[in-house]
C-alpha cells in the first residue's frame, strides 16, 4: 500500500535518511524503531508531506504522493509533542479538523460521537484538556487523528509522555483501536519492547539506514546485523572469525558454538549473539563452557538475572534464569549454550 523507495534527506552536514526503502501493507501495524536522531521523525514528516526528500519516491496505492500537498493526502500525523487546544472541550478538539473541512454539523456530531465512543471518552466529551489525565489526553489526540478516517495514521512516539502503567494500558488500547478501525498504522518509537508488543512488523533504523525489517519474533531470534543484535533486547556478543557451520573462532576462547544465518567467507570477521535466556549456568567443575565468576544476581520475580565475569570478555555475560537463582555472587561457574541457540552474522555490516 505504502511504498518508500530510496528516500534520502540531509540537513546541511547531517544525513537524516540515506536511501531508505520500505513497503507497508494495507491494515498493517508497522513500527519504526531506532535510537534518538536516527531519522524516524524525518521519514514520517516526508510521508505526511511536511518535508521533501532530496531523492527517492513515496507512493500510496501506486500513486505518487510527493506531488500531493499534505492536506490532500489521506494521511494523519500525530506529532511527537501533540497539543490539544486548551480552551476547547474534548468534543470540540476532536471536531476541529472536520469543521475546517466544512462538513455538515449533523455528520460532524455523529462522527465525533462515534470516535469518542471508540476511545472510551464519551463521558468526558464536555471536559477541557486540563481536566483529563495524561492517558485520557492521549486518547483525545488519537481520536482527533482517526476522526478524519485517514487511510494511513502516522504516530510519532505516541505513548512517550505516559508513565509505565498507563503506557502498558495504552499499548493494548492502541492495538485494539487499530484492529477496530482497520486503518494502517505506522508508529515511531525508540522503545524496543513497545515496538515488539505492538507491531506486526518492525523496521530497525540506525543513523538514517534501515538495518532490518522483520516480524518481532524473527527480529528477536534472528537479528541479521550487529546493530540489531545489540539494540533489540539484551544480548551477549562475542567477536571472532567465521568458523564453518557451527561456530566462530574466538582468539581468546577457541571455538564458540552458534549457527550462521548466512554463509560467511572463511576468516571473515564474525559476531556471535546469544540471548541471556539461552545460556545455561553450569557448575564451575563442568567439562564444557566458559569459566567465570558470578558478579551480581538480581531477582525480578518471574526471572533472575545473573551477570558473570568471564576473564577475557569485555562485558559481564548476562544469564537469565527462571524464578529465583540459586547461585551467589563470587561463585565459580561456567556459561554455555547450544549451537542452535546462538546466531552468527558478519561483523562488518
Ligand atoms: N529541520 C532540521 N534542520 C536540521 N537538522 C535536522 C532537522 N530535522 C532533523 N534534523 C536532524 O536530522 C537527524 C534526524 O532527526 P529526526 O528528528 O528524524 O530523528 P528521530 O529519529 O526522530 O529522533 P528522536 O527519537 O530523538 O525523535 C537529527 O540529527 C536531527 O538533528
Ligand atoms: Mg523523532
Amino acid at each position: 500500500m505504502l511504498k518508500i523507495d530510496g528516500v534520502s534527506r540531509s540537513f546541511g552536514d547531517v544525513i537524516a535518511l540515506d536511501g531508505v526503502s520500505l513497503e507497508i501493507g494495507q491494515g498493517e501495524f508497522f513500527a519504526l524503531l531506532g535510537p534518538s536522531g536516527c531519522g524516524k521523525t524525518t521519514l514520517l514528516r516526508i510521508i505526511a508531506g511536511f518535508e521533501r526528500p532530496d531523492a527517492g519516491s513515496v507512493s500510496l496505492d501506486g500513486a505518487d504522493l510527493l506531488g500531493t500537498p499534505p492536506n490532500r493526502r489521506p494521511i494523519s500525523l500525530m506529532f511527537q509533542s501533540y497539543a490539544l487546544f486548551p480552551h476547547m472541550t474534548v468534543a470540540k478538539n476532536v471536531a476541529y479538523g472536520l469543521e475546517r473541512e466544512r462538513l455538515p454539523k449533523q455528520e460532524v456530531r455523529q462522527r465525533v460521537g462515534e470516535v469518542l465512543e471508540t476511545v472510551g471518552l464519551s463521558a468526558h466529551a464536555a471536559r477541557k484538556p486540563a481536566q483529563l489525565s495524561g492517558g485520557q489526553r492521549q486518547r483525545v489526540a488519537l481520536a482527533r487523528s482517526i476522526v478524519k478516517r485517514p487511510r494511513l495514521l502516522l504516530l510519532d512516539e505516541p505513548l512517550s509522555a505516559l508513565d509505565k502503567k498507563v503506557r502498558a494500558d495504552m499499548q493494548l488500547e492502541l492495538k485494539r483501536l487499530q484492529h477496530d478501525v482497520g486503518i494502517t498504522f505506522v508508529v515511531v518509537t525508540h522503545d524496543q519492547e513497545e515496538a515488539m508488543s505492538l507491531a506486526d512488523r518492525i523496521a530497525v533504523f540506525d543513523n538514517g539506514h534501515v538495518r532490518q525489517v522483520d516480524e518481532p519474533v524473527s527480529l528477536y531470534e534472528r537479528p541479521r546485523t550487529p546493530f540489531v543484535a545489540d539494540f533489540v533486547g539484551a544480548n551477549n556478543l562475542f567477536h571472532g572469525t567465521a568458523g564453518g557451520l557451527d561456530g566462530i573462532k574466538s582468539e581468546r576462547f577457541g571455538m564458540l558454538a552458534g549457527t550462521p544465518l548466512e554463509e560467511l567467507a572463511a576468516e571473515a570477521g564474525a559476531l556471535l549473539a546469544v540471548r541471556p535466556e539461552k545460556i545455561e549456568l553450569a557448575d564451575g567443575g563442568a567439562s564444557s563452557g566458559l569459566a567465570g565468576a558470578v558478579l551480581d544476581v538480581s531477582f525480578y520475580g518471574g526471572v533472575s538475572h545473573v551477570s558473570v565475569e568471564v576473564p577475557g570478555h569485555p562485558k559481564p555475560v548476562l544469564v537469565a534464569v527462571q524464578g529465583a537463582a540459586t547461585v551467589r555472587p563470587g561463585a565459580e561457574v561456567k556459561v554455555r549454550w547450544a549451537a542452535e541457540d546462538a546466531v552468527i552474522m558478519a561483523a562488518d555490516q
